[in-house]
Protein backbone atom coordinates (compact mmCIF):
# COMPACT_ATOMS: atom_id res chain seq x y z
CA UNK A 1 0.00 0.00 0.00
CA UNK A 2 2.76 2.53 0.94
CA UNK A 3 4.69 1.33 -1.89
CA UNK A 4 2.19 2.01 -4.55
CA UNK A 5 1.59 5.48 -2.88
CA UNK A 6 5.36 6.52 -3.66
CA UNK A 7 5.20 5.30 -6.62
CA UNK A 8 2.20 7.35 -7.60
CA UNK A 9 3.76 10.24 -6.20
CA UNK A 10 6.58 9.54 -8.34
CA UNK A 11 5.17 9.42 -11.33
CA UNK A 12 2.77 12.72 -10.42
CA UNK A 13 6.40 14.38 -10.53
CA UNK A 14 7.92 12.79 -13.56
CA UNK A 15 4.73 14.70 -15.40
CA UNK A 16 5.49 17.65 -14.07
CA UNK A 17 8.56 18.16 -14.88
CA UNK A 18 7.92 17.29 -18.37
CA UNK A 19 6.38 19.93 -20.28
CA UNK A 20 3.38 18.68 -21.73
CA UNK A 21 3.07 19.13 -25.27
CA UNK A 22 -0.04 20.95 -25.88
CA UNK A 23 -3.14 19.04 -26.76
CA UNK A 24 -6.78 19.67 -27.60
CA UNK A 25 -9.87 18.70 -25.81
CA UNK A 26 -11.42 15.40 -27.37
CA UNK A 27 -13.30 17.53 -29.39
CA UNK A 28 -10.55 19.43 -31.13
CA UNK A 29 -10.39 22.46 -28.85
CA UNK A 30 -7.91 24.12 -26.50
CA UNK A 31 -10.05 24.98 -23.01
CA UNK A 32 -8.68 27.92 -21.16
CA UNK A 33 -11.03 28.80 -17.67
CA UNK A 34 -11.00 31.41 -14.55
CA UNK A 35 -13.68 32.05 -12.21
CA UNK A 36 -16.96 33.44 -14.00
CA UNK A 37 -15.38 33.11 -17.82
CA UNK A 38 -14.09 29.60 -19.77
CA UNK A 39 -13.03 30.44 -23.24
CA UNK A 40 -11.97 27.81 -26.06
CA UNK A 41 -9.61 28.12 -29.23
CA UNK A 42 -8.81 26.27 -32.28
CA UNK A 43 -5.61 26.63 -34.46
CA UNK A 44 -7.30 27.73 -37.90
CA UNK A 45 -7.29 31.52 -38.32
CA UNK A 46 -6.12 31.35 -34.01
CA UNK A 47 -10.12 31.32 -33.76
CA UNK A 48 -11.77 31.58 -30.61
CA UNK A 49 -15.06 28.91 -30.99
CA UNK A 50 -16.68 29.50 -27.55
CA UNK A 51 -16.51 31.89 -24.46
CA UNK A 52 -18.86 31.30 -21.47
CA UNK A 53 -19.93 33.94 -19.06
CA UNK A 54 -22.48 34.54 -16.21
CA UNK A 55 -25.56 35.84 -16.73
CA UNK A 56 -27.99 37.04 -14.54
CA UNK A 57 -29.69 34.04 -13.67
CA UNK A 58 -26.00 32.82 -12.67
CA UNK A 59 -26.08 30.21 -15.73
CA UNK A 60 -22.95 30.09 -18.21
CA UNK A 61 -23.43 31.40 -21.61
CA UNK A 62 -22.08 30.96 -24.86
CA UNK A 63 -22.02 35.22 -26.23
CA UNK A 64 -20.00 34.66 -29.33
CA UNK A 65 -20.48 32.73 -33.10
CA UNK A 66 -18.76 29.60 -33.96
CA UNK A 67 -19.77 26.10 -34.71
CA UNK A 68 -19.59 23.03 -33.45
CA UNK A 69 -17.55 20.80 -35.33
CA UNK A 70 -14.09 22.65 -35.74
CA UNK A 71 -13.77 20.54 -39.16
CA UNK A 72 -16.39 22.83 -40.68
CA UNK A 73 -14.62 25.94 -40.18
CA UNK A 74 -11.65 25.85 -43.61
CA UNK A 75 -14.42 24.06 -45.31
CA UNK A 76 -17.26 26.82 -44.66
CA UNK A 77 -18.24 28.49 -48.11
CA UNK A 78 -19.27 31.85 -46.15
CA UNK A 79 -16.82 32.28 -43.96
CA UNK A 80 -17.52 35.28 -42.14
CA UNK A 81 -13.87 35.16 -39.85
CA UNK A 82 -15.96 34.52 -36.88
CA UNK A 83 -13.64 35.52 -34.19
CA UNK A 84 -10.23 34.85 -36.18
CA UNK A 85 -7.00 37.13 -36.55
CA UNK A 86 -7.38 38.51 -40.67
CA UNK A 87 -3.83 39.50 -41.24
CA UNK A 88 -1.39 40.93 -42.02
CA UNK A 89 -3.36 44.15 -43.17
CA UNK A 90 -7.35 43.75 -41.42
CA UNK A 91 -9.89 45.43 -43.62
CA UNK A 92 -9.68 46.75 -46.76
CA UNK A 93 -7.30 48.20 -48.86
CA UNK A 94 -8.48 50.23 -51.31
CA UNK A 95 -8.21 49.94 -55.00
CA UNK A 96 -5.85 47.01 -54.19
CA UNK A 97 -3.07 49.31 -53.88
CA UNK A 98 -0.43 50.93 -51.58
CA UNK A 99 3.13 52.23 -51.56
CA UNK A 100 5.91 52.35 -49.26
CA UNK A 101 9.05 54.41 -50.18
CA UNK A 102 7.26 55.49 -53.74
CA UNK A 103 7.00 51.97 -54.71
CA UNK A 104 3.81 50.62 -55.57
CA UNK A 105 2.45 47.47 -54.73
CA UNK A 106 -0.71 45.88 -55.88
CA UNK A 107 -2.53 42.87 -53.70
CA UNK A 108 -5.62 40.79 -54.45
CA UNK A 109 -8.61 42.48 -55.77
CA UNK A 110 -10.96 40.06 -53.41
CA UNK A 111 -13.71 42.71 -52.73
CA UNK A 112 -15.17 44.46 -55.74
CA UNK A 113 -12.75 46.88 -56.51
CA UNK A 114 -10.57 46.69 -53.06
CA UNK A 115 -8.71 44.25 -51.01
CA UNK A 116 -10.21 43.18 -47.76
CA UNK A 117 -7.98 40.94 -44.72
CA UNK A 118 -5.02 40.84 -47.40
CA UNK A 119 -6.62 38.66 -49.81
CA UNK A 120 -7.01 34.88 -50.19
CA UNK A 121 -4.12 33.02 -48.30
CA UNK A 122 -4.89 35.65 -45.37
CA UNK A 123 -4.08 34.39 -42.01
CA UNK A 124 -7.76 33.56 -40.64
CA UNK A 125 -7.43 30.86 -43.22
CA UNK A 126 -4.31 29.51 -41.95
CA UNK A 127 -3.76 26.92 -39.22
CA UNK A 128 -1.69 28.43 -36.69
CA UNK A 129 0.96 26.78 -34.23
CA UNK A 130 -0.06 26.54 -30.73
CA UNK A 131 3.37 28.00 -29.27
CA UNK A 132 2.26 27.80 -25.16
CA UNK A 133 -0.50 26.42 -23.19
CA UNK A 134 -1.88 26.54 -19.95
CA UNK A 135 -5.13 26.73 -17.86
CA UNK A 136 -5.42 29.89 -18.03
CA UNK A 137 -3.51 30.96 -21.06
CA UNK A 138 -2.78 30.05 -25.24
CA UNK A 139 -0.11 31.39 -27.79
CA UNK A 140 -1.00 30.92 -31.55
CA UNK A 141 2.45 31.90 -33.52
CA UNK A 142 2.51 31.84 -37.53
CA UNK A 143 5.34 32.91 -40.17
CA UNK A 144 4.00 34.52 -43.05
CA UNK A 145 6.18 33.94 -45.92
CA UNK A 146 7.15 37.15 -48.32
CA UNK A 147 4.39 37.32 -50.30
CA UNK A 148 2.35 34.65 -49.73
CA UNK A 149 -0.55 37.16 -50.02
CA UNK A 150 -0.10 38.82 -52.97
CA UNK A 151 1.90 42.27 -53.29
CA UNK A 152 2.71 41.63 -49.05
CA UNK A 153 5.69 41.20 -48.80
CA UNK A 154 8.84 40.60 -46.32
CA UNK A 155 8.42 37.59 -43.95
CA UNK A 156 6.49 38.61 -40.60
CA UNK A 157 6.30 36.37 -37.64
CA UNK A 158 3.45 37.11 -35.50
CA UNK A 159 1.58 35.88 -31.86
CA UNK A 160 -1.27 36.13 -30.31
CA UNK A 161 -1.91 35.35 -26.93
CA UNK A 162 -5.21 34.81 -25.20
CA UNK A 163 -5.68 34.82 -21.29
CA UNK A 164 -8.33 34.44 -18.98
CA UNK A 165 -8.41 35.79 -15.22
CA UNK A 166 -11.65 37.06 -13.43
CA UNK A 167 -14.54 37.60 -15.81
CA UNK A 168 -11.67 38.60 -18.46
CA UNK A 169 -10.31 37.98 -21.72
CA UNK A 170 -7.28 39.45 -22.53
CA UNK A 171 -5.68 39.06 -25.91
CA UNK A 172 -2.18 40.66 -26.65
CA UNK A 173 -0.56 40.06 -30.33
CA UNK A 174 2.94 40.89 -31.73
CA UNK A 175 4.30 41.07 -35.03
CA UNK A 176 7.81 41.75 -36.60
CA UNK A 177 8.85 41.95 -40.46
CA UNK A 178 11.93 40.63 -40.69
CA UNK A 179 13.34 41.85 -43.71
CA UNK A 180 12.03 44.23 -45.29
CA UNK A 181 9.16 47.30 -44.75
CA UNK A 182 5.48 46.31 -44.75
CA UNK A 183 2.47 47.17 -43.64
CA UNK A 184 0.90 45.51 -40.71
CA UNK A 185 -2.66 45.80 -39.15
CA UNK A 186 -4.15 43.56 -36.98
CA UNK A 187 -7.56 43.09 -34.98
CA UNK A 188 -10.00 40.34 -33.44
CA UNK A 189 -12.82 39.99 -35.42
CA UNK A 190 -15.25 39.22 -32.53
CA UNK A 191 -18.74 38.43 -33.23
CA UNK A 192 -21.36 39.03 -30.05
CA UNK A 193 -24.52 37.79 -29.41
CA UNK A 194 -24.81 38.48 -25.76
CA UNK A 195 -27.96 36.40 -25.76
CA UNK A 196 -26.93 33.43 -26.50
CA UNK A 197 -29.69 33.83 -29.19
CA UNK A 198 -31.65 32.52 -26.54
CA UNK A 199 -33.88 35.86 -26.53
CA UNK A 200 -37.39 34.62 -27.59
CA UNK A 201 -38.63 37.52 -28.88
CA UNK A 202 -36.07 38.51 -30.82
CA UNK A 203 -32.53 36.88 -32.48
CA UNK A 204 -31.79 40.46 -33.96
CA UNK A 205 -28.69 41.90 -32.07
CA UNK A 206 -30.86 45.65 -32.13
CA UNK A 207 -32.11 45.13 -28.62
CA UNK A 208 -28.46 45.24 -27.36
CA UNK A 209 -27.18 48.80 -25.80
CA UNK A 210 -23.90 49.92 -27.37
CA UNK A 211 -22.04 52.55 -26.13
CA UNK A 212 -18.69 54.62 -26.87
CA UNK A 213 -18.40 57.29 -24.79
CA UNK A 214 -15.03 58.30 -27.06
CA UNK A 215 -16.15 57.96 -30.24
CA UNK A 216 -18.05 61.22 -31.60
CA UNK A 217 -15.99 61.11 -34.82
CA UNK A 218 -16.22 57.96 -37.55
CA UNK A 219 -14.80 57.25 -40.61
CA UNK A 220 -17.22 57.87 -44.01
CA UNK A 221 -17.29 55.35 -46.23
CA UNK A 222 -18.42 54.68 -49.76
CA UNK A 223 -20.54 51.69 -51.35
CA UNK A 224 -18.12 49.14 -50.78
CA UNK A 225 -17.39 50.02 -47.08
CA UNK A 226 -14.48 51.89 -47.91
CA UNK A 227 -13.43 54.75 -45.87
CA UNK A 228 -13.51 58.15 -47.97
CA UNK A 229 -10.85 60.16 -46.26
CA UNK A 230 -13.58 62.09 -44.58
CA UNK A 231 -14.11 62.15 -40.61
CA UNK A 232 -17.86 62.89 -39.70
CA UNK A 233 -19.42 64.04 -36.43
CA UNK A 234 -22.40 61.90 -34.98
CA UNK A 235 -25.17 64.33 -33.85
CA UNK A 236 -26.69 63.03 -30.85
CA UNK A 237 -29.89 61.17 -31.63
CA UNK A 238 -28.35 60.28 -35.18
CA UNK A 239 -27.83 57.17 -36.82
CA UNK A 240 -24.28 56.70 -36.25
CA UNK A 241 -24.31 58.18 -32.77
CA UNK A 242 -23.19 55.63 -29.84
CA UNK A 243 -21.43 58.37 -28.09
CA UNK A 244 -24.47 60.21 -26.27
CA UNK A 245 -25.73 57.99 -24.03
CA UNK A 246 -25.31 54.79 -22.08
CA UNK A 247 -28.84 53.82 -22.91
CA UNK A 248 -28.97 53.83 -26.97
CA UNK A 249 -29.65 50.62 -28.19
CA UNK A 250 -28.16 49.61 -31.30
CA UNK A 251 -31.38 49.58 -33.24
CA UNK A 252 -32.28 53.30 -32.10
CA UNK A 253 -32.08 54.16 -35.48
CA UNK A 254 -33.55 51.61 -37.53
CA UNK A 255 -36.69 53.05 -37.86
CA UNK A 256 -34.80 56.32 -39.28
CA UNK A 257 -34.51 56.98 -42.85
CA UNK A 258 -31.18 55.86 -44.04
CA UNK A 259 -30.41 53.31 -41.82
CA UNK A 260 -30.86 51.04 -44.50
CA UNK A 261 -28.06 51.40 -46.21
CA UNK A 262 -26.06 52.99 -43.69
CA UNK A 263 -23.48 50.65 -44.15
CA UNK A 264 -23.25 50.76 -48.24
CA UNK A 265 -24.07 48.55 -51.23
CA UNK A 266 -26.29 50.66 -52.70
CA UNK A 267 -29.08 50.34 -49.71
CA UNK A 268 -28.88 46.86 -49.24
CA UNK A 269 -26.36 46.75 -45.96
CA UNK A 270 -29.01 47.92 -43.22
CA UNK A 271 -27.20 48.90 -39.95
CA UNK A 272 -23.16 49.41 -39.27
CA UNK A 273 -20.01 48.38 -40.75
CA UNK A 274 -17.73 51.17 -40.19
CA UNK A 275 -14.74 52.57 -38.37
CA UNK A 276 -15.25 54.70 -34.81
CA UNK A 277 -12.38 56.60 -33.69
CA UNK A 278 -11.40 56.63 -30.21
CA UNK A 279 -10.38 59.97 -28.61
CA UNK A 280 -9.37 60.99 -25.59
CA UNK A 281 -9.51 58.07 -23.32
CA UNK A 282 -8.17 58.06 -20.08
CA UNK A 283 -5.99 54.95 -19.85
CA UNK A 284 -7.70 52.15 -19.04
CA UNK A 285 -11.12 53.40 -19.34
CA UNK A 286 -13.72 51.18 -21.01
CA UNK A 287 -14.05 52.35 -24.74
CA UNK A 288 -17.32 50.39 -25.72
CA UNK A 289 -19.64 48.74 -23.44
CA UNK A 290 -22.22 46.71 -24.64
CA UNK A 291 -25.60 45.06 -23.11
CA UNK A 292 -28.25 43.15 -23.36
CA UNK A 293 -31.08 43.89 -20.46
CA UNK A 294 -32.33 40.34 -22.09
CA UNK A 295 -29.51 38.17 -20.56
CA UNK A 296 -28.82 40.85 -17.98
CA UNK A 297 -24.93 40.78 -19.73
CA UNK A 298 -22.62 43.43 -19.91
CA UNK A 299 -19.12 43.68 -21.85
CA UNK A 300 -16.92 46.33 -21.69
CA UNK A 301 -13.70 46.71 -24.07
CA UNK A 302 -10.20 48.20 -23.04
CA UNK A 303 -7.93 48.96 -25.87
CA UNK A 304 -4.58 50.55 -26.74
CA UNK A 305 -5.77 50.93 -30.64
CA UNK A 306 -7.37 53.94 -31.59
CA UNK A 307 -10.52 52.76 -32.67
CA UNK A 308 -13.42 50.12 -33.57
CA UNK A 309 -14.90 48.48 -36.60
CA UNK A 310 -18.25 48.48 -36.08
CA UNK A 311 -20.65 45.44 -38.69
CA UNK A 312 -23.95 44.39 -37.34
CA UNK A 313 -23.81 41.47 -39.53
CA UNK A 314 -26.10 42.24 -42.63
CA UNK A 315 -24.70 39.81 -44.65
CA UNK A 316 -25.63 36.72 -42.61
CA UNK A 317 -28.41 35.49 -44.82
CA UNK A 318 -29.59 32.39 -42.48
CA UNK A 319 -27.77 29.53 -43.81
CA UNK A 320 -25.45 28.70 -40.62
CA UNK A 321 -26.44 26.77 -37.69
CA UNK A 322 -26.19 28.30 -34.54
CA UNK A 323 -23.74 26.15 -31.75
CA UNK A 324 -25.59 23.57 -29.84
CA UNK A 325 -24.47 26.28 -27.10
CA UNK A 326 -26.93 28.48 -28.17
CA UNK A 327 -30.55 29.31 -29.95
CA UNK A 328 -34.17 27.61 -28.93
CA UNK A 329 -34.78 24.92 -30.77
CA UNK A 330 -37.84 25.44 -33.00
CA UNK A 331 -37.37 29.42 -32.79
CA UNK A 332 -33.61 30.72 -33.00
CA UNK A 333 -31.54 28.30 -35.06
CA UNK A 334 -29.58 30.11 -37.55
CA UNK A 335 -27.73 32.94 -38.20
CA UNK A 336 -30.01 35.04 -38.74
CA UNK A 337 -29.57 38.95 -40.98
CA UNK A 338 -28.56 41.78 -38.29
CA UNK A 339 -28.15 38.90 -35.33
CA UNK A 340 -24.52 39.37 -34.15
CA UNK A 341 -22.27 42.43 -33.91
CA UNK A 342 -18.59 42.21 -34.74
CA UNK A 343 -16.28 44.64 -32.37
CA UNK A 344 -12.96 45.02 -34.05
CA UNK A 345 -10.66 47.13 -31.98
CA UNK A 346 -8.18 47.93 -34.95
CA UNK A 347 -6.05 51.06 -36.25
CA UNK A 348 -7.26 53.73 -38.50
CA UNK A 349 -8.58 51.13 -41.79
CA UNK A 350 -6.62 51.85 -45.35
CA UNK A 351 -4.34 54.03 -43.26
CA UNK A 352 -1.78 53.21 -45.60
CA UNK A 353 -3.65 55.09 -48.01
CA UNK A 354 -4.44 58.08 -46.06
CA UNK A 355 -1.48 60.28 -45.64
CA UNK A 356 -3.89 62.93 -44.17
CA UNK A 357 -4.79 61.03 -41.25
CA UNK A 358 -1.25 60.81 -40.37
CA UNK A 359 -1.56 57.06 -39.94
CA UNK A 360 0.61 55.61 -43.28
CA UNK A 361 3.98 55.57 -41.13
CA UNK A 362 2.64 54.27 -38.46
CA UNK A 363 1.29 51.27 -40.54
CA UNK A 364 4.57 50.16 -41.75
CA UNK A 365 6.84 47.80 -40.14
CA UNK A 366 10.29 47.07 -40.77
CA UNK A 367 13.83 45.68 -38.90
CA UNK A 368 13.47 46.96 -35.98
CA UNK A 369 9.84 47.98 -35.29
CA UNK A 370 7.35 45.44 -33.61
CA UNK A 371 4.12 45.75 -34.04
CA UNK A 372 2.26 45.55 -30.30
CA UNK A 373 -1.88 45.08 -29.89
CA UNK A 374 -3.36 44.83 -26.68
CA UNK A 375 -6.96 44.38 -25.81
CA UNK A 376 -9.47 43.10 -22.79
CA UNK A 377 -13.06 41.96 -22.52
CA UNK A 378 -14.60 42.25 -19.16
CA UNK A 379 -18.02 40.58 -18.78
CA UNK A 380 -20.25 41.42 -15.97
CA UNK A 381 -24.24 42.45 -14.69
CA UNK A 382 -25.64 45.44 -16.06
C1 LIG B 1 -9.09 34.38 -47.22
O1 LIG B 1 -8.41 33.28 -47.81
C2 LIG B 1 -9.27 32.21 -48.15
C3 LIG B 1 -8.41 31.03 -48.56
O2 LIG B 1 -7.58 31.35 -49.63
C4 LIG B 1 -10.27 32.64 -49.20
O3 LIG B 1 -11.15 31.59 -49.51
C5 LIG B 1 -11.06 33.82 -48.64
O4 LIG B 1 -11.92 34.33 -49.62
C6 LIG B 1 -10.15 34.92 -48.13
N1 LIG B 1 -10.91 35.89 -47.38
C7 LIG B 1 -11.27 37.02 -47.87
C8 LIG B 1 -12.00 37.94 -46.97
O5 LIG B 1 -11.01 37.32 -48.99
C1 LIG C 1 4.58 25.96 -37.58
O1 LIG C 1 5.85 25.48 -37.21
C2 LIG C 1 6.49 24.73 -38.24
C3 LIG C 1 7.78 24.15 -37.64
O2 LIG C 1 8.54 25.15 -37.08
C4 LIG C 1 6.75 25.62 -39.44
O3 LIG C 1 7.36 24.90 -40.47
C5 LIG C 1 5.42 26.19 -39.92
O4 LIG C 1 5.63 27.12 -40.96
C6 LIG C 1 4.69 26.90 -38.78
N1 LIG C 1 3.36 27.28 -39.22
C7 LIG C 1 2.96 28.54 -39.25
C8 LIG C 1 1.54 28.77 -39.63
O5 LIG C 1 3.69 29.46 -38.97
C1 LIG D 1 4.25 37.74 -55.94
O1 LIG D 1 3.49 36.66 -56.44
C2 LIG D 1 2.93 36.87 -57.73
C3 LIG D 1 2.14 35.66 -58.12
O2 LIG D 1 1.15 35.40 -57.15
C4 LIG D 1 4.02 37.14 -58.75
O3 LIG D 1 3.42 37.48 -59.99
C5 LIG D 1 4.88 38.30 -58.26
O4 LIG D 1 5.98 38.46 -59.16
C6 LIG D 1 5.41 38.03 -56.87
N1 LIG D 1 6.14 39.19 -56.39
C7 LIG D 1 7.38 39.08 -55.89
C8 LIG D 1 8.04 40.35 -55.50
O5 LIG D 1 7.90 38.02 -55.74
C1 LIG E 1 -39.17 50.66 -35.07
O1 LIG E 1 -40.35 50.17 -35.62
C2 LIG E 1 -40.75 48.90 -35.12
C3 LIG E 1 -41.91 48.41 -35.95
O2 LIG E 1 -42.82 49.43 -36.18
C4 LIG E 1 -41.07 49.02 -33.64
O3 LIG E 1 -41.45 47.78 -33.13
C5 LIG E 1 -39.82 49.49 -32.94
O4 LIG E 1 -40.07 49.72 -31.58
C6 LIG E 1 -39.26 50.77 -33.56
N1 LIG E 1 -37.95 50.97 -32.99
C7 LIG E 1 -37.49 52.14 -32.64
C8 LIG E 1 -36.13 52.17 -32.02
O5 LIG E 1 -38.10 53.17 -32.81
C1 LIG F 1 -2.67 65.22 -39.27
O1 LIG F 1 -1.70 66.19 -38.95
C2 LIG F 1 -2.01 67.50 -39.40
C3 LIG F 1 -0.81 68.37 -39.11
O2 LIG F 1 -0.42 68.27 -37.77
C4 LIG F 1 -3.27 67.98 -38.69
O3 LIG F 1 -3.63 69.26 -39.15
C5 LIG F 1 -4.39 67.01 -38.98
O4 LIG F 1 -5.55 67.35 -38.25
C6 LIG F 1 -3.99 65.57 -38.62
N1 LIG F 1 -5.05 64.66 -39.06
C7 LIG F 1 -5.73 63.89 -38.22
C8 LIG F 1 -6.79 63.05 -38.83
O5 LIG F 1 -5.50 63.84 -37.04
Amino acid sequence: MRFSLLAVAAVAEVALATPKRPEPDKDGRYTISAPGIKAQFIPYGATLTNLFVKDKNGNDIDVVLGYDDVSYYPKDPSHPVYNAIPGRYANRIGKGQYKIDGVTYNTEKNDGENTLHSGTNNWSFRFWNVTAFSSDSITFSILDKSNSSLGMLGDVKSSVTYSVSKSTWKIKMTAKSLDQKTPILLTQHTYFNLDAYRNPATPKIWDHTLYLPFSKRYLEADQGALPTGKILTAAPGSINDFASSPSLLLGHARNQTGFEGNCGANGACEGYNGYWLIEGAPRGAPVVTLGSAFSGVKAELRTDQPGVVLYSCNWMDGSADLKSTQGIEGVNEKVVRSSCIAIEAQDWPDGINHPEWNRTKKQIYGPGRTYNWESSWTFGLL
